[in-house]
Parts: C-alpha cells; sequence; structure tokens
C-alpha cells in the first residue's frame, strides 16, 4: 500500500506539468520548500526587542530508507518499462512529452544512503537559517560565539548534517567551519521523545490521541523555559530532531488541536492536525524571547509563521503566564516515570 503510493506520486509528480497539488499532500514526506515564509522582514514589536530564541527543526527531507530504496531501484523501474512497452503497443494516454520524460527517468542509489539528508534537504537548511537570522537580528548574532549559539542533534546523519547546513546558512564559511555542536547522546528525552514507527497514524501516536504520548514532550518545554529563565545562556538554541518530536511538542502546547478526535471512520476536510502541513521535511518551531520595558514576553512560530498560543490572549505573550500554565511541565516532569507505565495506561 506505502509502496504503491509512493510509486503513484513518484509518477505522478513526474509526469504531470501541474505538480504542485500533489507535492503539497505528501504527508510527512512534503518537501519545506512548499510550506516555508519567504517573507523574512524583521519581526518587531513597539518598544520591544528579540533577546533569545529556542528552535527545534526536524531534519530536512532525506532519501528513503532501504526497503524503500530497493524497491525503487527494482519494481519503479520494471514499471517505467512497463510503460514505456505499452506506449509503443498505442496503450496509454501519455503524451510524448511525458514519454520522453519517463524515459529519461533513471535513480540509482546505493543502500548505505539511506535517510542521508538530500541535496534538497541541505538546501532547505540553508536558507531557513537565513531567513531565521534576519528575522531576528537580536537573538541570533551575525558573528559565531560558542556561548552564543547551541547547536544539538540526534545520533542520525540526517539531523547532524541538518545542523551543519544551518550553521552554513547563519555565519560566513570560516565561521562556520569553527561551530562547534554539542555531542549527540544515544538518549537524548530533550531531542528524541519514544521512538515509535499519515494523518491519522501520526495523530494517535505522537498528537493528541493518547495523552502519555505528547506528556513526554515535558522534557523540551522545560528545557525552553530553563533557557529562557535564565539570565546567561545561549541566545539561540537550534535543535534537530525528527517528525515525532516536533508533532508532541505541537502537541503539548495544545497547537492545531482538532474540535474532536480524528477517526478512521470520517475525513475531516477542514481540519487543522494536517501531516503535510504541520510536519513536513524540515518542520520547525521557534519560540522567541522577547524583552519590552523589563518584561519578558515569548512569541511562537510554525513554520516560520507567527502563531497565536491557544492559552495566550495575543502573539506576545507573557512568559509569566505560559510559565503558570506550564506548572506541571516544568516542576512534574519526570520522563522515566512517564515512560515505565504499563501497557494498559497507553
Ligand atoms: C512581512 O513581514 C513583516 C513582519 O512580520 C510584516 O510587517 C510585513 O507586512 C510582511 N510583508 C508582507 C508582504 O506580507
Ligand atoms: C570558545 O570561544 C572562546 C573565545 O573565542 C575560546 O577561547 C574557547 O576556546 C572556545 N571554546 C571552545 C570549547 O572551543
Ligand atoms: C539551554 O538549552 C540547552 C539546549 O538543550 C542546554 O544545553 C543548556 O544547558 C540550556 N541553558 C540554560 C541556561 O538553561
Amino acid at each position: 500500500m506505502k509502496l504503491c503510493l509512493f510509486i503513484l506520486v513518484s509518477f505522478a509528480l513526474y509526469c504531470s506539468s501541474e505538480s504542485s497539488n500533489i507535492q503539497n499532500h505528501l504527508g510527512s514526506r512534503t518537501p519545506y520548500r512548499l510550506k516555508g515564509n519567504k517573507n523574512d522582514s524583521q519581526i518587531k514589536y513597539p518598544n520591544c526587542k528579540d533577546s533569545k530564541i529556542w528552535m527545534v527543526i526536524r531534519h530536512g527531507t532525506r532519501y528513503p530508507n532501504a526497503k524503500d530504496i530497493t524497491k525503487i531501484n527494482t519494481r519503479l523501474k520494471e514499471l517505467k518499462l512497463e510503460i514505456l512497452l505499452r506506449h509503443r503497443l498505442g496503450k496509454g494516454e501519455l503524451s510524448d512529452e511525458q514519454i520522453k520524460k519517463i524515459e529519461s527517468w533513471t535513480w540509482d542509489l546505493d543502500l548505505d544512503k539511506e535517510k542521508f539528508l538530500t541535496l534538497e534537504g541541505q538546501d532547505e537548511m540553508i536558507i531557513l537559517a537565513e531567513r531565521t537570522r534576519k528575522r531576528f537580528p537580536g537573538a541570533v548574532k551575525e558573528k559565531y560565539d560558542n556561548q552564543t549559539f547551541l547547536f544539538r542533534y540526534t545520533a542520525t546523519q540526517r539531523a547532524q548534517q541538518s545542523a551543519r547546513y544551518f550553521a552554513n546558512g547563519l555565519f560566513d564559511k570560516k565561521e562556520a567551519q569553527d561551530v562547534i555542536f554539542s555531542p549527540a547522546a544515544k538518549v537524548d528525552t530533550v531531542l528524541r521523545t519514544m521512538e515509535y514507527y499519515q494523518d491519522l497514524k501520526y495523530y494517535w501516536m505522537d498528537g493528541y490521541g493518547h495523552d502519555l504520548t505528547y506528556r513526554q514532550a515535558c522534557v523540551s518545554i522545560k528545557n525552553m523555559f530553563e533557557n529562557f529563565s535564565s539570565k546567561g545562556g545561549p541566545s539561540a538554541s537550534f535543535l534537530f530532531t525528527h517528525s515525532g518530536t516536533i508533532l508532541k511538542i505541537l502537541t503539548h502546547l495544545e497547537l492545531f488541536k482538532p474540535r474532536s478526535h480524528l477517526r478512521g471512520d470520517k475525513n475531516v476536510p477542514d481540519r487543522t492536525w494536517r501531516a503535510s502541513d504541520i510536519d513536513c521535511f524540515g518542520a520547525n518551531l521557534a519560540l522567541v524571547l522577547y524583552r519590552c520595558k523589563g518584561v519578558d514576553y515569548v512569541l511562537a512560530l510554525h513554520q516560520e509563521r507567527v502563531v497565536k498560543l491557544p492559552m495566550c490572549e495575543k502573539e506576545l505573550c507573557p512568559l509569566k503566564t505560559l510559565k503558570e500554565y506550564f506548572h506541571k511541565s516544568i516542576y512534574e516532569c519526570d520522563y522515566t516515570d512517564m515512560c515505565s507505565l504499563k501497557k494498559d495506561d497507553l
């Protein structure tokens, strides 16, 4: 089923000249190019200065896993030959131009590149970094300094490379080489919530379906509050992670919550919980600390667009309000405790 869909989508993308529609709906495989906000003007509020940023970023577009690579190298190529053969026999309705494109299509990828960051993914990170720096010049300084910047990623090639290319987008070549990345930990509860392996599935696994799944994100939320509450520490923290974790953080912050649970027996066309929109490659959530006449406020941005947190009155939300609201996440966040819960609690 997944493979069929993949093949269908690949060919559709390939053949269709009006492909933008399909590209927008590839679920968690949607490239970021179609989702980011190209407006990179500085985000200003009167009498306020952006002083810190805490941003979680899903790695950029990656190659398929080994199983899918194998299938592309075999089944997809068989399909290509089949289509060309049928066309020669006068079957099908593809135009000459489409046939030519299929004819020239080829794809060779070694299995050892499975899940590696692609060229598209590298570009996504560079451009995202450039825009982020322009938007928040107070928090994201122009010059690299190992005390001001913090880069952290999970122990995977795609997250590590995403961090690297993001740094390349922030600094000039020479400076980017000096960037220090926090060593990746095997188990990193800030960056990686419990490992589970499209909208409906993620909703129940990582979203509002179960309490426990998104409660784990308290570890990340707590980290953000600690950073924002301390005078020192890095002013720009960039954390590179994976799909499940971003979704759990969004859920923990009560963003994109549908009015009722998503179900298999009913499609809700205007649902806010949509993997293509909220969980594409490069998906990101930024929380920015603004200091306004001595008072701290937090601004949230999802996919580089300002969003109002539901527990706040305005976009620019007092840090104090958030700390009160998330009191439990900060003071009663015990990951080991949650994850030792028995199956019947799930
Ligand atoms: C771009 O973003 C800035 C800052 O948020 C905003 O003031 C401006 O109206 C935006 N420009 C466009 C064309 O949307
Ligand atoms: C951080 O930067 C300072 C000043 O540029 C430098 O002296 C120090 O060695 C750096 N720390 C590390 C761990 O590289
Ligand atoms: C801020 O967050 C980073 C990244 O997780 C963490 O390593 C650092 O200790 C935090 N700093 C402060 C002052 O809370």
